[in-house]
């Protein structure tokens, strides 16, 4: 009998979607990273709550708030037309958001540590659109040598690995591209030094399992804010026993989503072979594709709500309680 009830269990937890756990995580090494919207996502989940976020890694995304709330702007300027943002409505807009509260003071960026990258034959978010991303963050980040860039590599739009994934420099639909490059590792070597790097025939060796995203997202009706029911969190062997170990936050591009590509982001992009010699947990959130989102893109145009930029953005509120999960405090 108890043998069952061990086995039931154990079934329970491999299959389906399981509650999002909670870990001995180092709450002032919390990170986030993503490629294209999921760039632009990460900074603005940066921006809102730079209190608790100390470093980001951001590939080919576009700079803070640059689409102001319109699709239009989003597929124009904001991937195309660098010369068309105007960085001080930008840096106009934060600084409003800061005094209604919406989201954290920007000294807090100061310390933050930033990693930004685009790639030569990137023809999707082009270089210029990049390069506007860093000029806002020198408005904010103070330290010598805190914003890493890398413009050298030639890939096309997509997430370079060292092992993975298209030709480099040609597009592909699933947007991974082979680079002979480890985007995962040097984003998050950036963020906190120090890092083992894993080498190219290194398997993961922990879990990823899909989690329950919907008791995160009960904002308003499921087809406004955009997200999957279900998401994916990498944990190494010794996360799961207890060890001390840190958050980092991927966020995958537009037609990345679970309803497309399955697990391939949460598996190829090569977060899990440094988070496993690192002890880091790696927390994949899914968009999902709505009637004003076909793509599956993350939020950076307003499609779910004229706050989507700040704290009360419905997508940036579900993901600050699975950190506050994680953390043990939701
Ligand atoms: C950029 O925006 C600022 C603030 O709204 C405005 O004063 C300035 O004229 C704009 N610059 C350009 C080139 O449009």
């Amino acid at each position: 009998m108890k043998q069952l009830l061990v086995v039931l269990v154990l079934a329970g937890v491999c299959r389906g979607q399981s509650r999002l756990g909670t870990y001995n995580v180092d709450p002032a090494a919390l990170s986030v990273s993503g490629l294209s919207s999921g760039a632009a996502f990460a900074t603005q989940f940066q921006v809102a709550h730079s209190e608790e976020v100390m470093g980001v890694g951001l590939l080919a995304g576009a700079p803070y708030y640059c689409a102001k709330g319109n699709l239009m702007t989003a597929v124009d300027a904001c991937m195309k037309y660098p010369q068309s943002i105007n960085l001080s409505n930008l840096h106009l807009y934060t600084q409003q958001s800061v005094k209604s509260g919406t989201v954290d003071p920007v000294c807090n960026m100061a310390s933050a540590r930033v990693f930004i990258f685009s790639g030569t034959k990137d023809t999707v978010v082009v270089p210029g659109v990049v390069k506007k991303l860093e000029e806002y963050y020198r408005a904010y980040v103070a330290a010598p040598g805190a914003i890493a860039t890398v413009y050298d590599i030639p890939a096309h739009h997509g997430f370079p690995t060292d092992r993975y994934g298209g030709a480099c420099g040609s597009p592909n639909s699933d947007y991974i591209n082979n680079c002979n490059y480890n985007a995962a590792y040097e984003l998050l070597e950036h963020i906190y030094g120090g890092l083992q790097k894993p080498p190219t025939s290194h398997v993961a060796q922990g879990q990823l399992t899909l989690f329950d995203q919907a008791e995160f997202f009960k904002l308003a009706p499921a087809p406004t804010y955009g997200m999957d029911t279900a998401g994916y969190v990498y944990v190494p062997p010794p996360c799961h026993i207890g060890a001390r170990c840190r958050l980092h936050i991927a966020f995958h591009g537009c037609l990345q989503q679970r309803g497309i590509l399955a697990d391939r982001y949460a598996k190829t992009t090569g977060y899990n072979e440094v988070a496993d010699l690192n002890n880091l947990i790696i927390l994949y959130p899914q968009a999902k594709k709505t009637l004003t989102n076909p793509n599956g893109c993350w939020d950076w145009w307003g499609y779910s709500s004229y706050a989507y930029a700040t704290k009360n953005g419905y997508q940036v509120t579900g993901v600050h309680r699975m950190i506050r999960r994680v953390l043990g405090t939701y």
